[in-house]
């Protein structure tokens, strides 16, 4: 089948899902995967696709499910990839395209056509051989541009404002909702870790986020699952860490599996890395680097920044520690461009500020690092949205948001702009 021309097609819908943490009114919903949009989503909408309601087979069996199949196969619109869509339209490559194109590359790849040929066939599809399971929203941190939804601790923080500011301030906040408080643990649902063991039996990519992944000792359980029953040679397992909680146990296990990603999100060092993913303490996250590095060989390091208002005039900086670090174990540096919330969005800087970054972003280009293509991609990209002169038309409102969230969390932090970010403060503070 030629998919070239195919704008809907994504391998994902016969081969991956994913479990969230998050949701409402049910914490633990089903998902096609973590790009899914809900809010745009008309077919899985209302279905009650989540843990309490159905099995993971119902879902991936559903005549929900084998709609968007169809759909795709024909090149028709998904409404719930809108997410993915609008990636492709700002010309980054989106993960149906990265997937699509990875699929390729992978063992699985041959037999891909195999699983779709039996659906077509029977519209029962394979069991899915790559899951995205957020096992809780249980989290030490509270970096300001989560999600109250995936992080407990920015959960409990924005309640606790919620309740003394009044709920209008939630506005600012922009998601919080009550539901948000509960955490739940999937490694405690009997019933559906029987479901995820025997699935782990046809298993190729199991990949864990959160909440903090390492803090849970259900996520250590259901690792050692594979691992006891000699499935663990067959898994590349791929984690995104905060890196404050970096265990022996934890990079042990690391060395059980056939291919291990490790994804360190750290946003900047010094002040800014503890600004922004408060309370971390970046001494302990470089020394929890270094003992990662210095007693684990296998994994593939990648740090993965988010790129934001806080961390746009210090990404030299940090670039540079990796840099050096580069020197010891090559480590692939894999940027987020933020999206979402707006009011962290670098487009909303005024034009004059983004052009004071420009200068900095560009010395970026002298470090070896800068060779790495999706580095080097993703540094021209963000040059082009320092110097487009024509970003979004909202920008006021969202500057404003942006100084009115920064205020707010400063105060119930203690922590202080102007200390920790004093370029960035020195440059907005007139607006
Ligand atoms: C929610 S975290 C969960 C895993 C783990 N706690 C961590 O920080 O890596 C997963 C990833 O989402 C990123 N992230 C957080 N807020 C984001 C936002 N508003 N936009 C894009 N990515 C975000 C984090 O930097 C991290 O790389
Ligand atoms: S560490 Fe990860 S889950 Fe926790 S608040 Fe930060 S980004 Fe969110």
């Amino acid at each position: 089948m030629d998919i070239t021309n195919n704008k809907s097609f994504c391998v994902y819908a016969w081969t991956h899902m994913m479990i969230t943490a998050s949701g409402k009114p049910v914490r633990g919903e089903y998902w096609p995967c973590c790009n899914w949009t809900p809010h745009a989503d008309t077919i899985l909408k209302d279905k009650k696709f989540d843990v309490k309601n159905k099995t993971i087979k119902e879902f991936w069996q559903s005549k929900e499910m084998n709609h968007i199949r169809e759909r795709m196969l024909e090149g028709r619109p998904i409404p719930g990839c809108t997410a993915c869509y609008q990636e492709e339209q700002s010309g980054t490559a989106s993960l149906r395209q990265q997937e699509n194109e990875g699929w390729v590359r992978m063992k699985e790849g041959k037999t891909f056509w195999d699983t779709v040929d039996r659906w077509e066939k029977n519209k029962i599809c394979d069991s899915p051989i790559s899951l995205d399971i957020n096992f809780s929203s249980l989290c030490n941190l509270k970096c300001r541009m989560c999600f109250s939804g995936l992080s407990s601790e920015l959960a409990k923080e924005q309640w606790s404002i919620i309740q003394k500011e009044g709920w209008e301030v939630n506005h600012e906040l922009m998601r919080f909702q009550t539901d948000d408080l509960e955490i739940i643990d999937h490694g405690d649902n009997t019933e559906l870790m029987k479901q995820l063991y025997d699935l782990l039996k046809v298993n190729r990519r199991i990949y864990l986020k959160g909440g903090e992944p390492t803090l849970l000792r259900t996520m250590y359980n259901f690792l050692d699952y594979p691992v006891n029953n000699n499935y663990a040679q067959n898994i590349q397992i791929k984690f995104n860490t905060n890196m404050t909680n970096v265990q022996k146990q934890f990079v042990k296990l690391m060395d059980k599996f056939r291919k291990v990603d490790l994804t360190m999100s750290i946003d900047g060092i010094d002040a800014v890395q503890e600004y922004i993913r408060a309370p971390s303490k970046w001494s302990s996250i470089s020394k929890n680097i270094n003992y990662f590095i210095e007693n684990n060989d296998k994994a593939d390091l990648m740090v993965s920044p988010c790129w934001q208002i806080y961390n746009v005039f210090n990404i030299y900086e940090h670039l540079k520690y990796f840099d050096k670090l580069c020197e010891k174990r090559n480590i692939e540096v894999t940027p987020i461009l933020l999206d979402f919330p707006m009011h962290y969005r670098i487009d909303v800087l005024p034009y004059e500020v983004r052009q004071q970054a420009v200068d900095k972003i560009k010395q970026c280009f002298k470090l070896k690092i800068a060779k790495q293509p999706t580095l080097y991609k993703k540094l021209h990209t963000l040059l082009k949205i320092l110097m487009n002169k024509d970003s979004h038309k909202d920008s006021k409102k969202h500057m404003k948001q942006f100084f009115k969230i920064t205020a707010l969390y400063d105060k119930y932090r203690s922590q202080s702009i102007e200390k920790s970010l004093p370029e960035l403060y020195n440059h907005v503070t007139k607006y």
